[in-house]
């Protein structure tokens, strides 16, 4: 089953060290802040409504520009009021999720914008064995620890050290209750609770991307990570991949594509149904369904994928049941189907063709209602948007096309 998850991102600091009016989770590193580019790396991992931001109200003004329209788009929780210590703003943090009741959350600090999915990814595949789970770096410098006075006490053998990043994951009871437990006494991470506790928390692999800002030079440091990115190396193989080469009288899987495309008319009204979401506008889409024609779209290629013919077949325009009908339940039939065959959709790609309404501020949630209505991850999911350069139909903006395309992988059965 797929687990319910959570973020806390504490940025209520005051960045004491960082020594500039403008707290550091406020700077930006390229045209976005330090706390902005967090917020985006987690979005493709949990929904929307389960980001929560913990702030110092005295930075409002900072808050609004930084986040501004994701509150809405992207759903993020309103920002709750940080503590004196990172502790107190963290427990404000896991408080204010109670109602969500995840079963994991994640806990980061604003201070490292250079979060990789990759990273994220190998924390919670971690909790699905353990309460707790974070990402470390080896130590390669010797280590000493020294008196006051600088003097050598001795060398630590760094071979079994760890310099602890976040995003820390937790089953949500656990930490939470670890730091209800412990509050008032101040620990640098949120593993420390759990290892007082006697709790076991895993430590894997982080990343130097993922380094903490502390200090004002951190931030070109840090920053030039994000400058002249090498490509990206090669993705290994998911961990669904994994699961279904282990299945047993399965030999391997073949990788099938399809496109779907579709126009619907505009007709008077006050939104159009697009990729899942209403999308306000001067005029809506005439169809039989709501004339979702991104997800008719959509549905089309999944069918194409599968050689399972096109939508008109399986739910016939004549048909009445079909009007004014969600198109979410055409998608959910066709990925019912690969579902059928043993299959698994390996990705989609959307494109809508109009030159009104704007998609762009959409996208986000648009990919999310296509991901949950695939049952898959958001990352699998890409929703864009062209124009036509004012010409033809969709120039004269008398309807929107669509075209998507779709990768499934069948199950080879050995015989
Ligand atoms: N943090 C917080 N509430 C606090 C203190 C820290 O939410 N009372 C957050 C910071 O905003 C940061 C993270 O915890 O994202 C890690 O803390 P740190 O790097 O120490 O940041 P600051 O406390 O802001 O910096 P400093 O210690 O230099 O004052
Ligand atoms: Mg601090």
């Amino acid at each position: 089953m797929n687990k319910k998850i959570s973020v806390v991102i504490v940025a209520a600091g005051s960045g004491s060290r960082f020594g500039d009016p403008l707290p550091k989770q406020y700077h930006q590193i390229g045209d976005k802040t330090l706390l902005r580019h967090c917020v985006e790396a987690f979005m493709c991992f949990c929904p929307p409504g389960q980001i929560q931001v913990v702030y110092n109200p005295d930075h409002q003004s900072y808050l609004d520009a930084a986040l501004g329209e994701l509150v809405c788009l992207h759903g993020l929780r309103p920002a709750v009021t940080g503590g004196q210590t990172r502790q107190q703003s963290v427990i404000s943090g896991l408080r204010a999720l109670k109602d969500a009741a995840p079963d994991h959350v994640l806990i980061h600090d604003a201070a490292r914008p250079g979060i990789d999915p990759e990273v994220i990814t190998r924390v919670l595949a971690a909790l699905d064995n353990c309460d707790g789970a974070i990402p470390g770096i080896t130590v390669t410098d010797t280590i000493k620890q020294c008196d006051g006075a600088g003097h050598i006490i001795r060398t630590i053998p760094r071979e079994t050290l760890m310099a602890a990043q976040t995003p820390q994951g937790f089953r949500f009871q656990t930490i939470l209750a670890a730091h209800e437990k412990f509050a008032g006494q101040e620990m640098t991470d949120d593993a420390s609770l759990l290892e007082q506790l006697g709790v076991a928390v895993k430590c894997v692999a982080g990343s130097h991307r993922n380094d903490k800002v502390t200090r004002r030079d951190d931030l070109s440091r840090v920053g030039a990570h994000f400058i002249d990115e090498p490509a990206a190396p090669q993705a290994r193989p998911h961990p669904e991949d994994q699961e279904l080469s282990n299945m047993p009288g399965m030999t391997s899987e073949e990788f099938r594509n399809g496109t779907g495309f579709d126009v619907h008319r505009f007709a008077p009204g006050d939104a159009c149904m697009l990729c899942g979401i209403s999308v306000p506008h001067h005029a809506r889409l005439e169809g039989h369904s709501d004339a979702d024609v991104g997800l008719h779209a959509l549905t089309d290629a999944i069918l194409g994928a599968i050689a399972a013919g096109d939508i008109g077949q399986h739910f016939p325009p004549s048909d009445p049941q079909w009007k004014g009908a969600a198109s979410d339940q055409f998608l959910k039939h066709a990925a019912g189907l690969v579902k059928k065959r043993g299959g698994r959709i390996v990705n989609v790609d959307v494109t809508l063709i109009c030159e009104r309404p704007k998609i762009g501020p959409h996208t986000m949630a648009m990919r999310q209602a296509v991901a949950d209505i695939l049952a898959i991850d958001i990352d699998r999911v890409n929703v864009k948007a062209t124009t036509s350069e004012r010409l033809g139909f969709t120039g004269r903006e008398e309807g929107i096309a669509a075209q998507a395309s779709a990768s499934i992988a069948l199950p080879i059965r050995s015989s």
